[in-house]
C-alpha cells in the first residue's frame, strides 16, 4: 500500500527517459486521503501478466508499462512466471491527482516482495522509479526528497526532516475526466520545444535550496511561496512549448484568483498544480475549512482536506 505524494518542487522532464533520471531533484508531500493498494502473486504456468484496477483489466498504454516494469522485476529478480496484480485505487486514475505516485510505489512494493527481493527503502525507491518518477516519492512519508542524481544508484527519494508544522493541503478537485495528454508525454514535449524549460530547471535549483530551508524553520509562508511559483514556472513551461501544453481549465484560475482573495485577507494560502486541472492548497490545518469553504464557493469544485501521509507499507499482506 503507498499513498500519493504532491510535489512542492516538482519534477517536469528526464534526462533518460529508460531510467527515469530527472532534470531536476524534487520535493514532496505525501498524503493520507489517497492511496492504491496492490497485491502480486506470481504464477507457474500462467502465459501472460493478468493486471486488475478496480476490478477491471488494465489495457493498452497503462498495461504496457505495468508489464515493462513486472519485467524489470523478473529481470532483477530471476523470476519467469507471469503475475497476477491486483490494484484498487482510492483516488481518480489519470486526473492529475498523482494516481502514478501510489500506484507504482505501491507495485514495486508488492512485486518486489512477490518475488522475494528483499529491497531496503532506498532501493525500493530507485525500482519504484523505473515505473513512474513521481513513485519514488512515495516510498516515503511526510516530507520527501527525490536526488535527481546522474545514475540508476545516486537518483533515489529519502525523507525530508523538517519541524513539525501542521501543514495540510485542501486538494480542489475540478475534474475527474483522463487528462489529454500524459505526464510523460507533456514532459518530454515540454523539454524538446520549450524555450523556457532550461530556465525553469535553473530556477529550480533555487527553490529546492530555499524550500529545505523554509521546512527547517516551519515556515509555512515561505514553504507556500516557493511551491506557488516552483508550479507556476512549470506551467510556464508547458505554455510555451510548441504546440502549447495547457492543463489548466477556467475553474483552476477560478481557485487561483480564489487563494490570491484568501491572502490578501490574511489567510495564508498557497496553490499547486500538478499536471491536470485540479489545484491542491496548502495552508493551516486550523484555516483549512475557511479555504476548503472558499474554493468550493468560487469554482464549484469538489474538496478534500489531506495531511501528511505514511510510508508505503505491508497491510493484511498486500
Ligand atoms: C507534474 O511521475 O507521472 O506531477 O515519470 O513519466 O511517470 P512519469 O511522470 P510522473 O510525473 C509527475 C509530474 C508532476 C510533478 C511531480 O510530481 O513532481
Amino acid at each position: 500500500m503507498a499513498h500519493i505524494n504532491v510535489a512542492l518542487v516538482k519534477y517536469w522532464g528526464k534526462r533518460d527517459p529508460k531510467l527515469v533520471l530527472p532534470w531536476t531533484s524534487s520535493l514532496s508531500l505525501t498524503l493520507d486521503a489517497f492511496w492504491t493498494t496492490t497485491s502480486v502473486r506470481f504464477r507457474a504456468g500462467a502465459m501472460e501478466d493478468r493486471i486488475t484496477l478496480d476490478g477491471q483489466p488494465v489495457i493498452g498504454e497503462q498495461r504496457r508499462r505495468v508489464t515493462d516494469f513486472l519485467d524489470l522485476v523478473r529481470l532483477k529478480s530471476g523470476r519467469t512466471n507471469a503475475a497476477v496484480v491486483e490494484s484498487v485505487n482510492t483516488v481518480p486514475t489519470g486526473a492529475g491527482l498523482a494516481s502514478s505516485s501510489s500506484g507504482f510505489a505501491a507495485l514495486a512494493l508488492a512485486a518486489s516482495a512477490a518475488a522475494g527481493m528483499e529491497l531496503d527503502k532506498r532501493a525500493l525507491s530507485r525500482l519504484a522509479r523505473r515505473g513512474s518518477g513521481s513513485a519514488a516519492r512515495s516510498v516515503f512519508g511526510g516530507f520527501v526528497v527525490w536526488h535527481a542524481g546522474h545514475d540508476d544508484d545516486s537518483s533515489y527519494a529519502e525523507p525530508v526532516h523538517t519541524k513539525r508544522f501542521d501543514l495540510v493541503m485542501v486538494v480542489a478537485l475540478i475534474s475527474f475526466d483522463h487528462k489529454e495528454m500524459t505526464s510523460s508525454d507533456a514532459m518530454r514535449h515540454t523539454v524538446e520545444t520549450s524555450p523556457l524549460f532550461w530556465p525553469w530547471v535553473e530556477s529550480s535549483v533555487t527553490d529546492l535550496k530555499d524550500m529545505h530551508a523554509a521546512l527547517k524553520l516551519g515556515d509555512l509562508d515561505a514553504v507556500g511561496e516557493i511551491a506557488e511559483r516552483n508550479a507556476l514556472g512549470m506551467h510556464a513551461t508547458m505554455f510555451a512549448a510548441r504546440p502549447a501544453v495547457r492543463y489548466l481549465k477556467p475553474a483552476t484560475i477560478a481557485v487561483l484568483d480564489c487563494v490570491l482573495d484568501l491572502r490578501r485577507a490574511g489567510v495564508s494560502a498557497y496553490a499547486t498544480i500538478d499536471a491536470g486541472p485540479n489545484v491542491k492548497i496548502l495552508c493551516h490545518r486550523a484555516h483549512s475549512s475557511t479555504v476548503a469553504a472558499a474554493v468550493r464557493a468560487a469554482s464549484g469544485c469538489v474538496t478534500t482536506v489531506a495531511g501528511a501521509g505514511p510510508d508505503a507499507g505491508v497491510v493484511d499482506g498486500r
